[in-house]
């Protein structure tokens, strides 16, 4: 079970800032229901990016990701070379519920010590590298795979071909030709499957299958949060949280936080960060009319942030929409135990750490409304692969609800793509010498 918890929304608990959202829901029924329906009228449309809905239910390569997992028990430690969507999703959800034996590390900057050092640590014919990238052209992944693929060629000679994996568009990029040329194992990226609406796809099912993730169970929560994308608005949630987002902008609340009260949870908050201002963040609409949308996310993690950042939460700015997540149900506990001379903390004694876990949450909460802070929770009933998929795909739809209210395309990511060409054009790339020569006259370079 995914719920919300809303009363903090309400103009009763935070005056100004809040919202009745029941009363917005009529409101806007026009608005959301045309949104719903335009994203599932759209989602066989390859130009419309929208083939996240439908990966889900593609059994058929998840068979084939766990047939490769079990023909290649010999792994010890896999790389995962891949940056931004391509990383993100698979570190959120191996943080959570990997389980091992194999040791996943994620090469995701060029930053040259970290890659060093992880070379000097690995054992080149116990390593699996899983190269991911959709474009097959990003310059910091194929940076890491170059000086991976001599390393392993080096150690192993011919044989490095048995310790890569690559995973790409099934026609464009650098990767896919190469693939073939060299006989490597390759799994598609769905071309109409951006890199932060991939998790669900090989980008991320290949990496957590090697860490004992229940993706049967993953795949099947995201189809649930399917199912609740199609519902009617009182029971449709991500139309729900999407208008809450966008009421909160509305209201000059420009900072989203995401704070899930989950140490394991702890990379989820980056992977959300990504999805919501890469997809969100948009100068143009639809009809290329100037309209620099978009809130900014934030990562925050509880109990830890609440001696961080809480403070400005609930003091500072009123600039910000709190989302919390909250677990319902622990998968294992702990009592606090009582010690003989440290009866000031009688109050702990005999507690559970979830009880106390829990009690921070609500606590939190309320104090943020006390301050007239708007906030709600996602409770999810447990942190198991299940609720884990499905909330990743609410938030997903979340976004694309979100990007239709805002009469933006969520799916694209000119400011991204914009980035990568200058790095081609001053790294000496081919094809980019006018830019080079635009950028020295600009002064760049
Ligand atoms: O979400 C996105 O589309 C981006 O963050 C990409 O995942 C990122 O830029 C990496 O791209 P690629 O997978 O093409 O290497």
């Amino acid at each position: 079970m995914l719920r919300l918890e809303l009363n903090n929304l309400h103009p009763d608990r935070v005056g100004p800032y809040g919202f009745d959202l029941a009363a917005a829901l009529a409101e806007h029924a026009g608005g959301l229901e045309a949104a719903r329906n335009a994203l599932w009228s759209r989602r066989m449309d390859p130009d419309e990016f929208l083939g996240w809905i439908e990966v889900p239910e593609d059994t058929e390569t998840l068979r084939e990701i766990l047939r490769y997992r079990q023909a290649n028990d010999w792994v010890e430690d896999l790389v995962v070379l891949g940056i931004g969507g391509s990383a993100l999703g698979a570190q959120a959800v191996s943080a959570a519920l990997g389980k091992g034996p194999v040791r996943l590390h994620f090469v995701d900057n060029v930053e040259p010590e970290p890659i060093l050092e992880l070379l000097r640590t690995l054992e080149p014919g116990k390593t699996l590298v899983n190269v991911i990238s959709k474009s097959g052209s990003t310059a910091e992944t194929m940076a890491a795979f170059l000086a991976f693929r001599k390393w392993l060629g080096d150690a192993l000679g011919a044989g490095w071909k048995g310790h890569v994996v690559v995973t790409t568009d099934p026609a464009k990029g650098l990767l896919r030709p190469y693939a073939q040329a060299e006989g490597l194992v390759a799994f598609a990226v769905p071309p109409a499957v951006g890199g932060r609406f991939s998790v669900t796809c090989p980008v991320g099912t290949l990496p957590l299958a090697f860490v004992g993730v229940d993706l049967e169970n993953l795949l099947a929560g995201a189809r649930k949060a399917n199912q609740t994308a199609r519902d009617a608005l009182d029971k449709n949630l991500p139309a729900q949280t999407a208008l809450i987002q966008y009421l909160a902008a509305a209201r000059g609340l420009n900072i989203t936080v995401f704070m899930p009260y989950s140490t394991r949870l702890r990379f989820l908050p980056d992977w959300f960060v990504q999805l919501h201002d890469e997809s969100l963040g948009k100068m143009v609409d639809r009809q290329g009319r100037e309209v620099r949308v978009g809130t900014t996310a934030v990562r925050a993690i509880g109990t830890t942030d609440q001696h961080a950042q809480v403070q400005l939460f609930r003091e500072g700015p009123h600039d910000k929409l709190i989302t919390l997540v909250r677990l319902e149900h622990p998968s294992q506990d702990l009592e606090i135990p009582a010690v003989a001379g440290l009866e000031g903390l009688d109050y702990l004694f005999g507690k559970r750490f979830f009880d106390l876990l829990t009690a921070e949450a609500k606590a939190t909460a309320h104090a943020l409304a006390k301050a007239h802070q708007p906030n709600y929770t996602i409770a999810l009933e447990r942190l198991d692969a299940y609720h884990l998929g499905w909330l990743l795909q609410h938030l997903m739809w979340q976004t694309a609800f979100l990007g239709e209210l805002w009469g933006i395309n969520a799916f694209d990511q000119p400011g991204v793509e914009l980035g990568k060409e200058y790095t081609y054009a001053l790294m000496g790339r081919k094809g980019y010498e006018r830019l080079a020569a635009e950028l020295r006259a600009e002064g760049v370079g």
